[in-house]
């Protein structure tokens, strides 16, 4: 997704954003911008269709003392990515300088409108109506924060932006509409910006989050902030940020996405320290404690996420059934905002969301902000939109997930789901069998990671092979569609997820030695039936490479590859198996040499509906 780092202060501005710029090149773009202004108060930009790294040759070494610069990756929405298309955009002269994340939905009136007006637009961006219409206004208003004021309450859609102009060579405006934006407050004049924290962590953790309609006005010794639209003067509320940087170290990994998948353990761990006494039978979600009233009075859940968030939360649907029988529906928030369906103040909306600015999910939260319904986040990014747009929630705490696949966000949403679940139970069913098995898991997660050069023989084995059906029962559905998902974005191999059930309905009929199957067959009550569909794909000669649990031999006649699980309870086994098919996919997508944390045409956070 597009990323913005700005900065004003005493540093080399070009370094503090360049160096910025580089820790969001996780979020994926194809572009990349800086705009400074150089020691005589004129505007410089430097941009390309590239990376980061690029710019470093193409700015003017006596321009490095700058020391006011905002830059931008884009991920192209509007536009190719070319360098026409790169932000920043400016007005004319020069003059304006704009950077943006977002999409203006308006943006073709506006072009209209200005194009009347005679102003003429060299991209195919909807970003570059910003300085122009700054600039029109800046013809008919006062000061030049009336007119970015006036320009940015025409804008329809989401932004956030940050601006620079040699009016005003000594300072940096920004401003939000639902794309997160944050200011760091550094110790000696000098302020950052950036649209994730993670950016600028190294610098400051005293941070100031952009609220939707906050213009900021950045100068080197004071930041003032008001309210576009009550055009009246903020408070900013600084926060201390909880993370620390250093973590998000690579270590002997060769990328993030590795580094994540044998981080499970870790994760698991996090997500229900001092949350569970197994031997007391206790589950705490402090998180939860301010709704916990109201929780008793529920009827409906509908969770709504995104991507591997969603079929997290398709894992929720069963727990939440079967520990606190409350009828769950799972929705993908993308299509949500088209429901009609009834939503009652005793139904709750659980969104699931690593990043906490998936623009589809805010999306979903702010449909349901007026039905006096609950609104609850399960997130792991802290202090992300949607930990601010739900009344409560419960953070993952896996620390930052750096790679665009999601891997130990999904272990750790599943976890923490199953919190949740024990948390709404009344205690009977398997709960405190649950409960102890939480607090052995990060052990058996390690048992499976341990099998990684036993997983990567056998990916290698299928590294050619065109497609790939993944397939399982109940719990191991959700996770059969993940482990399809996996490979999809970090191999680019076609993979498609089906309830094992589902395959007499049609999808046998792809089924031949080309199409390997990934069966999750681990033991269940369901699992007899999974074993006459893996009887059907084997007659038809569909290789089947099998995830069962260990010692059960009456699977080894049908597989042509067998990973055996740790022994563990069905309601923990997608957390189990989720580990086998990461590793699967992430070595066939290593043979295949493809960039793994940054797939192709993807991004980490996508903050645009
Ligand atoms: C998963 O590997 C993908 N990166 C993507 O599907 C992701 O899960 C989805 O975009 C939701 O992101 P979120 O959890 O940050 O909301």
């Amino acid at each position: 997704m597009c990323g913005i780092i700005g900065y004003i202060g005493n540093k080399s501005a070009c370094d503090v954003v360049l160096n910025g710029l580089r820790a969001l090149e996780y979020r994926g773009y194809d572009s990349v911008g800086i705009a400074y202004m150089d020691n005589h108060g004129a505007s410089k930009v430097v941009k390309q269709a590239g990376r980061v790294e690029g710019i470093y040759p193409l700015i003017n070494k006596a321009n490095l003392q700058s020391h006011v610069a905002i830059g931008h990756t884009r991920w192209a929405t509007h536009g190719s990515p070319n360098i026409i298309n790169a932000h920043p955009h400016i007005n004319g002269d020069g003059s304006i300088l704009v950077v943006h994340n977002g999409i203006i939905e308006n943006y073709l009136e506006i072009k209209q409108e200005l194009t009347k007006n005679g102003y003429t637009f060299i991209s195919q961006t909807d970003t570059e109506v910003i300085p122009h219409l700054i600039d029109y206004y800046s013809k008919h208003l006062g000061t030049f924060e009336d007119a970015l004021t006036a320009a940015l309450n025409d804008l329809k859609g989401a932004y956030a932006v940050a601006v620079i102009t040699t009016k005003e060579p000594d300072k940096i405006y920004a401003a939000k509409l639902s794309s997160p934006l944050v200011i760091g407050v550094g110790k000696h004049n000098e302020y950052f910006l950036a649209s994730d924290p993670n950016a600028i962590l190294e610098h400051t953790k005293k941070v100031v989050f952009l609220e939707d309609y906050d213009l900021a006005i950045i100068s080197r010794d004071k930041l003032f902030l008001k309210d576009l639209h009550k055009n009246i003067p903020k408070h900013p509320k600084a926060e201390l940020l909880d993370y620390d940087r250093d973590k998000v170290v690579l270590g002997d990994f060769p990328n993030f996405t590795l580094k994540e998948i044998f981080e499970a353990p870790v994760a698991i761990k996090a997500a229900t320290l001092g949350r569970i006494q197994a031997d007391k039978g206790i589950v705490k979600l402090g998180g939860l404690e301010i709704v916990a009233t109201q929780l008793k009075l529920i009827d409906r859940i509908v969770i709504v996420a995104c991507g591997t968030s969603y079929y997290a939360g398709l894992v929720g649907e069963y727990l939440i059934e079967e520990f606190a029988s409350i009828p769950v529906e799972v929705q993908l928030a993308s299509e949500f905002k088209y429901r009609k369906e009834p939503f009652s103040r005793s139904s709750v909306l659980l969104t699931i969301s690593q990043s906490g600015e998936t623009a589809d999910t805010i999306a979903a939260l702010n449909k349901v902000k007026d039905y006096g319904c609950l609104r609850l986040g399960i997130v792991n990014a802290t202090g992300s939109s949607v930990a601010r747009l739900t009344d409560a929630g419960v953070y993952c705490h896996a620390g930052p997930e750096q790679a665009v696949a999601s891997t130990k966000a999904f272990i750790s949403q599943v976890t923490v789901l199953i919190l949740i679940a024990l948390y709404l139970s009344d205690g009977t069913n398997s709960y405190r069998k649950l409960l102890k098995e939480l607090e052995l898991l990060p052990g058996k997660a390690q048992k499976v990671l341990d099998q990684a050069d036993k997983i990567k023989s056998i990916a290698l084995k299928y590294k050619n092979y065109k497609d790939f059906m993944y397939v399982g029962r109940k719990y191991c559905y959700p996770c059969a569609l993940e482990g399809a998902l996996k490979l999809k974005e970090i191999s680019y191999i076609h993979a498609e997820g089906y309830a094992a059930g589902e395959m007499k309905h049609g999808p046998l009929a792809l089924i031949d030695k080309d199409f390997p199957t990934l069966a999750l067959a681990t033991d269940s009550p369901e699992l007899d039936k999974t074993i006459s569909n893996l009887e059907e794909i084997k007659a038809r000669g569909g290789p089947l490479v099998i995830i069962a649990s260990e010692g059960n031999k009456k699977i080894t006649k049908l597989a042509d590859d067998l990973i055996y699980l740790p022994e563990t309870m069905e309601q923990t086994q997608p957390i189990l198996s989720a580990i086998v098919l990461q590793l699967f996919a992430y070595f066939i997508a290593e043979a295949k040499q493809v960039d793994i944390d940054r797939p192709r045409n993807l991004a980490k956070s996508v903050t645009v509906e």
